[in-house]
């Protein structure tokens, strides 16, 4: 019988596709320092200006569709040909599928799809858009007749996928933490799931606060020398 492949489980942020141009949101110049947090990225901003939380989803769309992924992304790809490889990302981006990834949780959602915003998790309402669609008519329904809203979770919202990533950790072999804050929760709870003993590195340019003491090994760097650096270390 085969001899089963090490779990390697990702926890990626924003900084994972800093290198591919997209930028952080607490970073100077960030996101969040452009736009209204909670006017364009929560369910009372939803429900206050859907037009304007349309609008601000649109244009993060667009960006998309001129990124591609960077030598990060692959690198976290590649290692899927000797290990059992699980991405748990915050990020709303595609750029881990893009790359090769081929089991990726969106804790937060995915700028490519739109949903109902009577239940974001009625499938007969989903639309996948693309670089030739991108754009969402504010004011468009969908197919439940309800405002068609981006498949992003909120701020205020629950995070349904929280409990199959929690999974994930808990069997993880090794922990790699690659460009976040960890400044959200429950996306930053997940360190509290892996097992006693279980190596966690954590690839960053900055120090990051990790909530729990962890035997963490800290790569100060950015996410594609971090991994480069990462291989080094565990082998590919
Ligand atoms: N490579 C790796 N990490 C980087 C790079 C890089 N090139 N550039 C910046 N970073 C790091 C920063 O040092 C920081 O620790 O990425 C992290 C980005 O942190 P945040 O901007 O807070 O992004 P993130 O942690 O993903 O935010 C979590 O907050 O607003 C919500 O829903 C949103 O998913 C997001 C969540």
């Amino acid at each position: 019988m085969a001899v089963a492949n090490k779990k390697i489980v990702f926890l990626t942020g924003a900084g994972m596709s800093a290198e591919s141009g997209i930028s952080t949101f607490r970073d100077a110049g960030g996101l969040w320092e452009q736009y209204p947090v909670m006017q364009v990225a929560s369910h009372t901003g939803w429900l206050q200006d859907p037009e304007l939380v349309t609008r601000f989803y649109n244009e993060r769309r667009k960006q998309l569709f001129d990124t591609k992924p960077c030598d990060g992304h692959k690198l976290v790809a590649g290692l899927e040909q000797n290990y059992d490889v699980v991405v748990i990302t915050q990020n709303v981006d595609d750029l881990h599928e893009r790359a090769g990834s081929t089991n990726v949780i969106h804790l937060h959602g995915e700028l490519r799809k739109v949903c109902s915003s009577r239940d974001v998790e009625n499938p007969a309402c989903w639309q996948v858009l693309d670089r030739n669609n991108w754009e969402v008519e504010p004011g468009t329904k969908a197919a439940d007749g309800s405002l068609l809203r981006p498949y992003i979770v909120f701020f205020e919202e629950a995070v349904p996928m929280i409990v199959p990533a929690a999974q994930q950790v808990g069997e993880a072999d090794v922990l790699v933490i690659i460009g976040t804050s960890l400044n959200v929760y429950p996306a930053a709870g997940l360190v509290n799931y892996v097992r006693e003993g279980v190596p966690v590195y954590l690839i960053d340019p900055k120090e990051v606060s990790v909530p729990i003491d962890l035997n963490i090994t800290h790569i100060q760097a950015g996410a594609t020398e971090g991994m480069e650096r990462l291989i080094n270390i565990i082998g590919i």
